[in-house]
């Protein structure tokens, strides 16, 4: 998708957008009489309204476009990056509706006559909002139907030439387009994507930048070690465990290390703890978190961010075999500590736990962030719009949410209150993966994060539950139903205040 800046309305497109706040006056007249005539007709039929996410679409015959969309903004001092994304989202779904593929618009110039925000902040934005909304997961599908589908051609923006302009495009383009890879690979099955897959992934990742290395313990360093808690949840697998590290360096080596986790199960059967139908068949995407490290590292990498990173993948599938793991069966962790396997379905945990103590020993430091699709819990409590936060530092956790609302890669705070920081004792054992104290499913997301709060020793940490935010049975107006690349976003805007 080409994006280019057009002094005015670039009448060579196909497809004009425009947008309309509740408190314009006039609408269009300056810029073409009969549209103005057509939008005022429209309002006063009530065919539309300036509300934000209503929709008119039109064609003037004086005007040169075959189609003309008319977008409500709603209120202008309510503009936000967000509904500028949405907005955008919108008219990428209608372009292609119509099987177009070339479009005018105005939205990021009437988003900046709010004058709250940012140009180089609206033109990531914009980019970040048109090539998410063109991603398409078609790779599977024949041809015929592949082509049904038309991708963007051209996005003329009306602004005027600005340097700033194209380097919040650029950073918009790179974010989303790690976003769009990380979508590609939790959309790929586990047929396709397991353990061995994601390491090439991670080796291929650091072929395109010297600042970045791969380092791999596999299953003998993995025993010798004795990351027993991740080694059991693998146990049932005919594919190896692995912990991938993606060393980045962008600041030298005297500067500590934010490490960033991500949970890497590349199929979730539940184990033993089988999963019933109806919630067994996503399970593929229960490697989220280790996909949107991959994508972070990546970004950061393009960026030329000035931290030093070590993005870390905790691989492992969890399967049925005569080998797995049992419930009642008991491990060792990495930092001595003895778990009772309650449920072999809570095997994220497991393999984090493993994970964080590791890397806080190994690579000391400061910042700990790990992303997992951890819990249906965290499912039920915030919906899909925003990933779990919970950790033991209240700066990182606000700097995170601002990052979040920023990028519109949402992540909200959940308690950790003191109530519950025994609730993952076990009793012939350090720890229960599985909660004795819960009488059933409460605070489910809450106590998952508690067991690895254990795990870490004097990093500050946050945990991500991205189970609700990384893969969507719904469909909005930027993403679709299937994986969001949630968890990129919102790291890279915040490795980037
Ligand atoms: N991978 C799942 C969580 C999940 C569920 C992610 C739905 C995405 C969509 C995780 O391993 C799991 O099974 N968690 C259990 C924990 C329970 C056994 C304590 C859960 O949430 O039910
Ligand atoms: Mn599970
Ligand atoms: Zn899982």
């Amino acid at each position: 998708m080409k994006i280019t800046l057009h002094a005015n309305l670039d009448e060579t497109q196909e497809f004009l957008a425009l947008g309309v706040f509740e408190d314009d006056k006039e609408v269009y007249g300056g810029y073409n009489k009969d549209l103005a005539k057509d939008l005022e007709e429209a309002l006063k039929k009530k065919l539309f309204s300036r509300e934000f996410g209503e929709q008119y679409s039109t064609k003037i015959s004086s005007l040169p476009f075959r189609r003309i969309l008319i977008l409500g903004l709603g209120k202008k001092e309510e503009m936000s990056l967000e509904r500028l994304r949405r907005s955008l989202g919108k008219i990428v779904r209608q372009v292609s509706a119509v099987k177009l593929q070339k479009v005018a618009t105005n939205l990021p110039a009437l988003a900046a006559s709010a004058r709250h925000l940012s140009e180089e902040a609206i033109s990531q934005a914009t980019a970040e909002g048109l090539l998410l909304a063109d991603y398409n997961f078609s790779k599977y599908l024949a041809k015929e139907r592949q082509e049904k589908r038309l991708p963007l051609e051209s996005v003329s923006i009306q602004w005027k030439a600005s340097a700033v302009f194209e380097k919040g495009l650029k950073t918009g383009r790179i974010i989303a387009e790690a976003a769009n890879f990380v979508r590609d690979l939790v959309n790929e099955p586990a047929n396709v994507i397991n353990s061995v897959y994601m390491e090439h992934v991670a080796q291929s990742i650091a072929k395109t930048s010297p600042k970045i290395t791969v380092k791999v313990l596999n299953k003998p360093d993995l025993e010798r070690l004795g990351l027993c808690a991740l080694l059991g949840v693998n146990a049932g697998s005919a594919n190896p465990p692995k912990l991938v590290f993606l060393e980045y360096n962008g600041a030298g080596a005297n500067a500590k290390y934010t490490a960033l986790i991500g949970k890497g199960i590349t199929f979730d059967s539940g184990g033993y703890n089988l999963k019933p139908t109806n919630y067994i068949e996503d399970m593929k995407i229960d490697m989220a978190g280790a996909a949107a490290v991959l994508g972070t590292i990546k970004v950061a990498a393009q960026l030329g961010v000035k931290k030093n990173l070590v993005g870390v993948m905790a691989l492992c599938e969890n399967m049925v075999s005569a080998t797995a793991q049992r419930p009642g069966d008991i491990v060792k962790a990495y930092n001595g500590k003895t778990i009772e396997i309650g449920n072999t379905d809570a095997e994220g945990r497991l393999v984090l736990a493993d994970a964080l103590a590791y890397t806080e020993e190994k690579y000391k430091p400061e910042v700990m962030i790990d992303l997992a699709t951890l819990t249906g819990a965290c499912i039920v409590a915030l919906g899909y719009y925003a990933a779990g936060a919970i950790g033991n530092d209240e700066n990182l956790l606000a700097s995170l949410k601002e990052a979040g609302m920023q990028s519109g890669d949402r992540v909200w705070p959940l308690p950790f209150f003191d109530e519950y920081q025994d609730w993952m004792d076990g009793t012939i054992t350090d720890l229960n993966n599985n909660s004795l104290k819960a009488k059933g499913r409460e605070a489910g997301a809450i106590t998952a994060a508690v067991f690895l709060g254990k795990f870490v020793a004097k990093a500050k940490w946050v945990h991500l539950d991205i189970a609700g935010s990384a893969y969507w049975t719904i469909d909005n107006d930027y993403l679709q139903k299937g994986a969001t690349g949630s968890g990129v976003r919102v790291l890279s805007y915040w490795l980037l205040r």
